[in-house]
């Protein structure tokens, strides 16, 4: 269970200070998928940030199966991120890596010995759907598949949480709907909790079992996805909603919130 508590998160100090998350609550349940919906800069990456401690929040906190992780350090700061796997929209594969050693990376950080660790990459590259690909390099896959070598690397130390952001937005839409399709597998068949950073009104219906949307870095609206698609309450997602309507009948595909800063995001960190 992730609860995040009070959360604000400034960036700068002083006269600088930009606050870009105000006041967030919400309590995410194991086993849930749980989407945060949002515009570009809404504050969606700086929240999965705050709880997988990438970033610290200013003031509030976070806790994790009852466990208040806010100011955790050293030994705990590394327990922590090792319950947390996270995937990105643009991959970040180590290039320089075969596949195998690419999902292998997170073991050799803790010192797992090597035939073990090869072992679980092999294991995790079978579940992903990839296991004849372990000695190619990401430059010789496709988006899809990259983004599945991503998941089984985040899969390595067996987190119980996953985030995920924008983790389909590079892909198109037939892959997308794949990559939807194993990560709810890993949700229901190894018990990960999803958290599903999305500014796709698509992939937040599709996967979602409930949903908070965030404009502005605040929370506007949280609830289960059918009822809060079926009957939006903030001005924004009614908004969003009845636009995808418009587009759909132009393009009888699924709309989704224009993005212009999406290819242009700021290069994430692993772990
Ligand atoms: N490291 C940073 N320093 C200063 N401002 C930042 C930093 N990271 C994000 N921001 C700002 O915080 C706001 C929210 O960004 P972000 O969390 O990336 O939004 P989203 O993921 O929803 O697009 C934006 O205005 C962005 O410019
Ligand atoms: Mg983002």
């Amino acid at each position: 269970m992730i609860q995040i508590d009070h959360l604000h998160k400034s960036y700068g100090s002083g006269a600088e200070a930009h606050e870009v998350l105000h006041d967030i609550n919400l309590t995410i349940e194991s086993g849930e998928v749980f989407g945060i919906l949002g515009s570009s800069g809404a504050g969606k990456s700086t929240l999965v940030r705050c709880i997988n401690l990438l970033e610290r929040p200013t003031s509030g906190k976070v806790l994790i199966d009852g466990r208040d992780v806010t100011d955790a350090k050293g030994r705990q700061l590394a327990d922590v991120r090792a319950g947390i796997g996270m995937i990105f929209q643009n991959f970040s594969l180590f290039q320089q890596r075969t596949v195998l050693r690419n999902v292998a990376f997170p073991l050799e950080l803790n010192h797992t010995p090597k035939a073990k660790r090869e072992e679980r990459a092999r294991y995790l590259l079978d579940l992903v759907g990839l296991a004849d690909l372990a000695d190619r390099y990401p430059s010789q896959l496709s988006g899809g598949q990259q983004q599945r070598v991503a998941i089984a690397r985040a899969l390595a130390n067996n987190p119980s949480i996953m985030l995920c952001d924008e983790a389909t937005s590079a892909l198109d839409s037939t892959t997308t709907a794949q990559i939807l399709d194993l990560l709810r597998r890993i949700n229901r068949e190894l018990n990960v909790t999803l958290v599903v950073i999305t500014h796709s009104l698509s992939v937040a219906r599709n996967i979602c079992d409930r949903v908070a949307m965030i404009d502005g870095g605040s929370i506007v609206e949280m609830g289960d996805t059918e009822a809060l698609f079926a009957n939006p309450q903030s001005d924004i997602l009614k908004t969003l909603i009845a636009d995808a309507k418009v587009t759909n009948h132009r393009h009888t595909h699924a709309s989704e919130v224009t993005d212009e800063h999406e290819n242009a995001q700021t290069k994430e960190e692993v772990k």
